[in-house]
């Protein structure tokens, strides 16, 4: 793969990505970490932040003494993740075509970044990026949306600020079986298209309204409150949901194993869950893995015996 196939989409979204989504993921998946992750690595352990965005995790992790490495594709996201985390390292380059030696003890990819890789042969090459780039014995986590998460829904969130709002819709074809997600900016605009400075400042008392209580139980309502003058732009992504069972074969196609999937609270997955998914692999050391599969073998045959 080229540089010029280095994914960019979230270039226009990432100052708003900064200040909005990078806290809610940062916030819902730090618990997941602590739980899944972090206790069984080493003091100082080397973690690789695959698609890193904003770096607010990456931060996280770095105040808990681990040494991180991240890599986006989004040299905006970057700008931002070498602000949010200043002492890590950061990669300009694509989660299906980066090589790095096995240097690191786990790797991370967090909040669904991997429903943009839009083939399963694509996320193989993922996987198999990840797994060079691991120790022996080194760990993986990653999330990701399953085929049920993706619905057609105009607006599915939205906040409502001083100077401008922004809503999220997500749109799903179960022939294709793919998605796309906008994100709508809702800014002032004067005649000439400049971005006017304060020309409508929303009422403090409908925000705190919106943003408490309404934005929960029916987001939609934003479209009422934002002033006649703010005008949207849309930024689409495309995204592509992965059935459990097919991430599964192809983490071990690649030569993870101790494969684990768990749910939205950290707990192991139930076989029928679609909606979302945290998995946990392990590069388990070659050494190990001929003596599980002759193990296996041996087993399959004495039970034909
Ligand atoms: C939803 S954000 C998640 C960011 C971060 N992991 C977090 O939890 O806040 C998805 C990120 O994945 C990056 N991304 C998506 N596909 C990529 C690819 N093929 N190569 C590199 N980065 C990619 C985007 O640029 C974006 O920063």
């Amino acid at each position: 793969m080229t540089s010029e196939n280095r994914y960019t989409d979230y270039d226009p979204w990432a100052w708003l990505y900064n200040q909005s989504e990078a806290h809610k993921s940062c916030q819902q998946f730090l618990p997941k970490l602590e739980k899944l992750l972090l206790p069984h690595l080493p003091e100082g352990a080397k973690i690789f932040d695959l698609c890193c965005g904003t770096g607010q995790i990456t931060q996280q992790l770095l105040i808990r003494g681990y040494q991180v490495t991240g890599l986006d594709g989004s040299e905006k996201m970057l700008d931002y993740a070498r602000q949010n985390a200043p002492n890590a390292q950061f990669i300009l380059g694509d989660a299906r075509s980066f090589e790095f030696p096995s240097t690191f003890d786990a790797v991370i990819c967090t909040d669904s970044a991997l429903n943009h890789i839009m083939s399963l042969e694509e996320l193989k090459s993922v996987f198999s990026n990840v797994y060079t780039a691991l120790k022996a014995d080194g760990l993986f986590l990653f999330d990701l949306g399953l085929e049920k998460r993706y619905r057609n829904i105009p607006v599915n969130e939205g906040k409502l600020e001083n100077e401008y709002a922004w809503t999220i819709g997500e749109t799903y074809n179960p022939e294709e079986k793919t998605g796309t997600f906008t994100i709508t900016i809702f800014q002032p605009v004067s005649k000439n298209s400049d971005i006017k400075q304060n020309s409508s400042i929303v009422n403090p008392l409908k925000r705190l309204v919106y943003n408490k209580f309404l934005r929960l139980i029916k987001p939609s309502t934003l479209l009422q409150l934002i002033p006649k003058d703010w005008h949207p732009s849309d930024i689409t992504f495309s995204a592509k949901p992965y059935a459990k069972a097919e991430i599964e074969t192809a983490l071990e196609a690649v030569g993870f194993t101790a494969v684990k999937a768990y749910n939205f609270k950290g707990k192991l997955a139930s076989p029928q869950q679609n909606k979302y998914a945290c998995f946990v692999a392990r590069k388990t050391c070659q050494s190990f893995r001929s003596v599980e599969n002759t193990a296996k073998e041996l087993s399959a045959s004495n039970s034909y015996s």
